[in-house]
């Protein structure tokens, strides 16, 4: 018993550690996407032992140019707007080989297609992350933000 407790105690020191965060590995902050036109959305988790399982990726794209943001997704909260909804679906992951760091190596491409009537101006990639951490498990919902510039076909 002492032993499973802690082995438990363990997994969820683990847990708080190694949180499955993800990174949007590709595009770069500020690269030029052509509206009408399809890009790589490259999300990337680090490959750790901890226990999680994934559920979970929604991609949205917002302009910065419309409202609310007006020119300024800065003076929002763009974690709140989703815009777009481009993908909504599994996060399933999986091992790459090539010459960038491990933790960057353990991901999932998704070719998405920017709206041919998407506002030209710059943009904001959101990625909503869902997976399921821990022995409990609990379930763990975390955001991410890139910004992009839109360009017209
Ligand atoms: C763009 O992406 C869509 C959806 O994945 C795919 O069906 C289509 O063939 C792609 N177009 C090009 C030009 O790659
Ligand atoms: C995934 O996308 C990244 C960024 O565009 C690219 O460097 C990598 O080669 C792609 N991986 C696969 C397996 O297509
Ligand atoms: C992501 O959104 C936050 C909150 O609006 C903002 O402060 C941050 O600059 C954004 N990050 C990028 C890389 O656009």
């Amino acid at each position: 018993m002492m032993f499973m407790k802690s082995i438990f105690a363990l997994a969820a020191f683990a847990t708080a550690v190694y949180a499955q965060s993800v990174t949007i590995a590709a595009p770069v902050e500020g690269t030029s996407v052509t509206a009408g036109q399809n890009f790589t959305v490259d999300i990337a988790r680090p490959n750790t032992l901890s226990p999680s399982q994934e559920v979970a990726v929604v991609i949205g794209l917002v302009s910065c140019s419309e409202a609310p943001f007006n020119g300024n997704c800065a003076s929002f909260d763009v974690s709140q707007i989703f815009g777009t909804i481009l993908y909504n679906g599994p996060y399933t992951p999986t091992l790459h080989n090539g010459p960038s760091p491990d933790f960057i190596d353990f991901y999932q491409n998704f070719t998405l297609t920017v709206p041919s009537w998407f506002t030209p101006g710059s943009a904001s990639l959101n990625v909503a992350h869902v997976s399921l951490i821990g022995a409990g498990p609990f379930p763990d919902l975390e955001v991410k933000n890139i910004t992009l510039n839109v360009v017209a076909a």
